[in-house]
């Protein structure tokens, strides 16, 4: 076989075979096809697609490139969720905790945030002591234990993403819809889970910009998830204006700390209690309504923090800061900025906002970069809100004192303030089951 022929094949618009997409992907793992011709391919599918037979053998031979983790010592379903990523996203914080409360094991691989979208992994590490890399057995044992433990990827997860991933973010070859459904389920096929719920996210701090789009990925996502046999569902949910008020990592534990507590936001509330809802639906304790009150009972009870101390402990953090917030890294400077309009605020564009946050030390802009765990942003008024000129938006957290003029510079291009109030779009905006 030679990959210039199935180059040739996918530049015509003709379908790939299956011996085809399995010699492509040995291929670029192995090192025997050479990064211009990978490249070339990308793009390729990028411009003509692909099937969904095609995707699938793509996603599945790329799941099997490298570690798969074998969650069958834990009984029970297993159920994952996945986020396509978001700014101010702290869900599976508050999620995992409410599923295991619930009675479902929570076995999560996360990852670090890059560029102006936070990781999970990056957030847990902001409580003293927390150990993201456990031991395949110990990771193991933690669910056993709790019910819950979330790590970061093992090195060797999914290694053809990784190098497909590094060629597709320099030849323009990221937004298509098959190649992003096979880097992301390639993963939550290869991390083990019986079933997976999908947070597809739509708006300015997504990579889907329109509802149609997000739909076409999250039916190309949970047609391959059911297709390998894994039970997928993915809510649509709105990412135009950040999830919740806080964005940063010890200030997101703290606000995923106050959900669990019944008094967060309640935009990231009714989110969570929707996913949580669904991925309880899929580990059969009952329909979506009462699947929903069980992750609602989980937080009024206080036994979905509980969970969440558990798993602190059993990961080696410090499991106090649960009950106190403040011995989470806290900045040494904060600065509140006004609003500079009487009126509403129209709009505080997420994306832009995540590149403040990022430029007072909350995210990396490589990813070799070192992050501030206390550093980040709180929202005061959320889009829809009232406000007078001078009056306080939101609060930025730094350790570095001059980091403050050029998120601020970000700052206020993200808010949008005008004089009548704006329609607000429904957070949850879909379901692809
Ligand atoms: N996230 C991934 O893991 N892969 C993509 O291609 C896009 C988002």
């Amino acid at each position: 076989m030679r990959m210039v022929d199935i180059i040739e094949k996918k530049r015509d618009g003709q379908k790939l075979s299956k011996a085809e997409i399995e010699f492509f992907v040995k291929g670029v793992v192995d090192g025997s096809i050479p990064d211009y011709q990978a490249s070339a391919l990308l793009m390729a599918i990028c411009l003509n697609g692909m099937d969904d037979e095609e995707t699938l053998q793509l996603t599945q031979f790329m799941a099997a490139s490298g570690d798969q983790i074998d969650l069958s010592p834990i009984p029970g379903i297993k159920v994952d969720k996945h986020s396509t990523g978001g700014v101010g996203d702290k869900t599976t914080l508050i999620i995992g905790p409410i599923v295991a409360a619930c009675g479902a094991p929570v076995a999560k691989m996360s990852g670090r945030g890059l560029g102006h979208t936070g990781g999970t992994i990056d957030k847990l590490e902001s409580i003293p002591g927390f150990r993201t890399e456990l031991p395949t057995g110990e990771f193991i044992n933690a669910v056993k234990a709790a019910g819950l433990a979330v790590v970061g990827q093992t090195g060797n997860l999914v290694p053809a993403d990784k190098k497909l991933y590094a060629l597709r973010d320099v030849t323009a070859t990221v937004r298509s819809i098959p190649l992003i459904a096979a880097s992301i389920m390639s993963k939550k096929l290869a991390a083990g889970a019986d079933a997976i719920v999908l947070d597809v996210k739509v708006g300015s701090g997504a990579f889907m910009k329109t509802v149609d789009e997000a739909k076409k990925l999250a039916k190309a996502m949970v047609d391959i998830g059911n297709g390998a046999g894994r039970k997928t569902v993915a809510v649509i949910t709105d990412m135009d204006k950040p999830l919740g008020n806080a964005v940063g990592n010890a200030l997101e534990v703290k606000e995923a700390i106050e959900v669990l507590k019944g008094k967060g936001p309640e935009d990231i509330t009714e989110v969570c209690l929707t996913l949580a809802g669904k991925m309880l639906e899929l580990a059969g304790k009952g329909d979506f309504e009462t699947c929903r009150k069980l992750a609602r009972e989980a937080i009024d009870s206080r036994k979905a923090l509980e969970k969440l101390k558990d798993m602190i402990k059993n990961q080696h953090g410090l499991p106090d800061v649960v009950s106190d917030t403040s011995l989470l890294p806290k900045a040494v400077h904060t600065l509140e900025y006004k609003a500079k309009d009487n009126g509403y605020i129209k709009s505080i564009s997420s994306d832009i906002l995540g590149v403040a946050s990022m430029l007072l030390g909350a995210g990396r802009a490589t990813k070799e970069s070192t992050i501030d765990p206390a550093a980040g942003i709180v929202l005061l008024k959320k889009p829809g809100d009232k406000v007078s000129r001078g009056e306080p938006v939101l609060v930025l957290h730094a350790n570095q004192a001059d980091l403050f003029d050029a998120s601020v510079r970000e700052i206020e291009r993200a808010v949008v303030i005008s004089p009548d109030k704006p329609e607000m779009p429904p957070l949850i905006l879909d379901m692809v089951e």
